[in-house]
């Protein structure tokens, strides 16, 4: 059978945030698949990125007070030593923000434009005046128009469901400014999804998609594909539209064209593979995109009708996969179940997780939970307790009686049994199903277990004129083992590549499976995996809840009464302008427990300050009163809005808090030296 060509991809992970189970989940589907392929001989090449570009990104380099294109450096590399530890062999990992995906969104975006697919709009928008920026719904809160509930989102209501335009949200704030937002016009550029109902129609019914997710499609094209809005207003962390100043493309319009420029350029690199093989419309190599449920209007809708019109190939088939729940609930910060990678990498060896989602995964769409008990049951019970124990059980008598080496001959036919298990293993794999292909798996596992305490090679050997038979059944269950591990390498990659030192093999691959082991000598067994303990595990959750403390919690609920923190220079202490300022309002926060929100007179102009200090003062007490404020610490986003210093008090805290009370003479904007 001619070799497959398959380019596959998973989700391109957004550039503000860390790597977490979600993600995970995907990528280790995605890996195992690519694994399977490259086993079974295909070339399988396997690319990424991180999706760089939006508002979300440009806010929080903002914030971090670095420019969008440093801060995303350093983003990627963090995820790219996470996926790394967790055995994911992308062979590129790229980013987005790079001159190939600028090339060929603009390329597309052309294309489009001459084939009279994009279409020119003015639209009404909410402006952030203090920003002076168009905001995206999710940058817009306020109460429901509906069912008048406080705090919802411009798109939608998350206590009543009810969907709605941003500007009929009631008493609209920024949440970036918390200033109350403008209407204002701006030209938007459209593609004409409208135009290719007739094509998705078909398209979605080609083959390419789960029937479940052709199902949901169907429902949104009768309802009516809108035009897609696939511009966003300067300013934007994105690629400028060509012949468009101002106007940057929309952060999904250029991430999944993010998968062709991560394969361009791994193309670019290399002797022999060329873009246009499998890129061109009548290419005859395979795409596969690995994705959430959440996201497959992007993949199966715009996506498809997009590389149509600008004259590419259209996807073989998007993979759309369920979200993640642990304990049967959604991952919770407060829980400590929103588990960063690297929170786990600290306690738990990856492949735990890469077995317990090969477990469960279906190849469908439905939610894949986490049980945590069920978790550490099935580690220690099918990979301690069946697979490896079956190495432990054959490996002494062969390495203490036979000096490391295996019988000459075998008649098992439970060898041949295993190995005739090929296509239904593969078959399983091919579809996602690795559920199925792991319990088959275990099952050869429990018959090679069983073949061997039938057989009892601990009590064979003290018997005269058994060596023999000793040698036979352990060198048997050695080559069950060897053929085991070679169905699980897509799964357990690091057992296998341990498996192949002790049985001092070449790597294993499906022609493995054809062989068996004979008067071959093994190295000396040392453990291949440990029991996972339920402390651990504990420990784990306990650490989750702890970042996550850390990096949620606001400075004003930081301070360390113990311990005088480290030494720094003078010339670091000059950097800090302490001003005097007037306090000209003080109101209580809306939802705050320790905050009032201060607006202060700094001589120069005016400040909005959330200060943690609501226990200590009324807010009528404060105002016209004088204090002492860090002028030049940059202004942070904090749950309820800007804060845009700090001010200086002292105390022990709560009611104990005392602003610092002015020398006769001082006036706003004077400095404090
Ligand atoms: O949903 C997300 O996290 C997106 N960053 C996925 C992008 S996938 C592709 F289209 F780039
Ligand atoms: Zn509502």
């Amino acid at each position: 059978m001619p070799k497959r060509r398959i380019l596959v991809t998973s989700a391109l992970p957004n550039a503000n945030g860390s790597i977490h189970l979600g993600h995970l989940m995907e990528h280790i589907q995605t890996d195992i698949w690519v694994r399977f392929q490259r086993l079974q001989g295909n070339q399988c090449i396997y690319v990424c990125a991180d999706d760089t570009h939006g508002t979300a990104t440009m806010l929080k380099a903002q914030e971090l007070g670095v420019t969008p294109e440093e801060f995303i450096i350093g983003i990627k590399a963090e995820h790219e030593r996470d996926f790394h530890d967790f055995l994911i062999s992308h062979d590129n990992y790229y980013s987005t923000h790079s001159d190939e995906n600028q090339q060929y969104s603009s390329l597309i975006y052309t294309r489009l434009k001459d084939a009279g697919q994009i279409i020119v709009k003015s639209v009404d928008q909410l402006f952030d005046p203090e920003k002076n920026m168009f905001l995206a719904d999710r940058f817009i809160v306020g109460a429901c128009p509906k069912c008048k509930t406080e705090g919802q989102y411009g798109d939608n209501c998350e206590a009543c469901g009810a969907t709605y335009d941003a500007t009929d949200l009631i008493n609209p704030v920024s949440k970036i400014s918390g200033a109350k937002p403008v209407l204002k016009k701006s030209t938007h550029f459209f593609f004409a999804l409208s135009n290719f109902s007739d094509y998705l129609r078909e398209w979605t019914r080609s083959g390419a998609l789960q029937e479940q997710v052709a199902n949901k499609l169907a429902e949104w094209l009768d309802a009516g594909l809108k035009d897609w809005d696939i511009s966003r207003d300067a300013p934007y962390f994105g690629f400028e539209i060509p012949g468009e100043s101002g106007k940057f493309f929309y952060v999904w319009l250029d991430a999944p064209i993010g998968y062709m420029a991560s394969f361009k350029n791994y193309c670019d690199g290399s002797d022999d593979l060329d873009f246009d093989d499998f890129w061109s419309v009548d290419s005859e190599c395979e795409v596969h995109h690995f994705i959430g449920k959440d996201i497959v209007n992007f993949h199966a809708l715009f996506w498809p009708a997009m590389l149509s019109a600008s004259g590419f190939r259209t996807p073989t088939k998007v993979h759309a996969h369920g979200f993640v729940t642990v304990d049967g609930l959604k991952m919770s910060k407060s829980r400590g179940t929103f588990i960063n990678a690297r929170t786990y990498l600290d306690h738990l060896n990856p492949e735990y997780l890469r077995y317990y989602f090969a477990a469960k995964l279906t190849g469908s769409v439905d939610d894949l939970d986490i049980n945590l008990d069920d978790f550490i049951q099935r580690v220690n019970s099918d990979l301690v307790g069946k697979v490896v124990n079956i190495a432990s059980r054959c490996a002494g008598f062969i390495n203490k009686q036979f000096d490391g080496q295996l019988a000459a001959q075998t008649l098992n036919p439970l060898i041949k049994e295993v190995a005739n298990q090929r296509s239904s293993i593969s078959n399983h794999y091919e579809n996602g199903d690795y559920g199925k292909a792991v319990r088959e798996i275990m099952a050869m596992a429990d018959g090679a277990n069983q073949f061997i305490a039938e057989h009892k090679p601990w009590a064979l050997i003290k018997e005269d004129g058994n060596r023999e038979k000793v040698q036979q059944v352990c060198s048997d269950g050695i080559n069950l083992f060897r053929m085991i591990v070679t169905y699980l390498k897509p799964v357990l990659p690091e057992l296998a590549k341990n498996t192949e030192a002790f049985l001092n093999i070449d790597p294993l691959d499906w022609n493995s499976l054809d062989i068996t082991l004979l008067d071959h000598r093994i190295n000396k067994f040392e453990s291949l995996m440990v029991r996972v303990d339920s402390k651990t595990v504990a420990a784990m959750i306990d650490a989750g809840r702890e970042s996550q403390e850390l990096d949620s919690k606001p400075s004003t609920e930081e301070a360390d009464s113990e311990g005088i923190a480290d030494d720094i220079e003078f010339d670091d202490f000059a950097k800090v302008d302490l001003r005097i300022v007037r306090i000209v309002n003080a109101e209580h926060v809306e939802g705050a427990d320790k905050l009032l929100k201060l607006t202060l007179d700094i001589g120069s102009g005016q400040r909005t300050v959330f200060a943690g200090i609501k226990d200590a003062y009324e807010p009528g007490q404060l105002i016209g009163k004088l204090t002492v404020m860090v002028a030049n610490l940059r202004a942070r986003k904090m749950k309820f809005g800007m804060s845009e210093g700090m001010i200086l008090a002292a105390g022990s805290g709560g009611k104990r808090i005392y602003l610092l009370e002015p020398n006769d003479g001082a006036k706003p904007g004077m400095k404090v030296t």
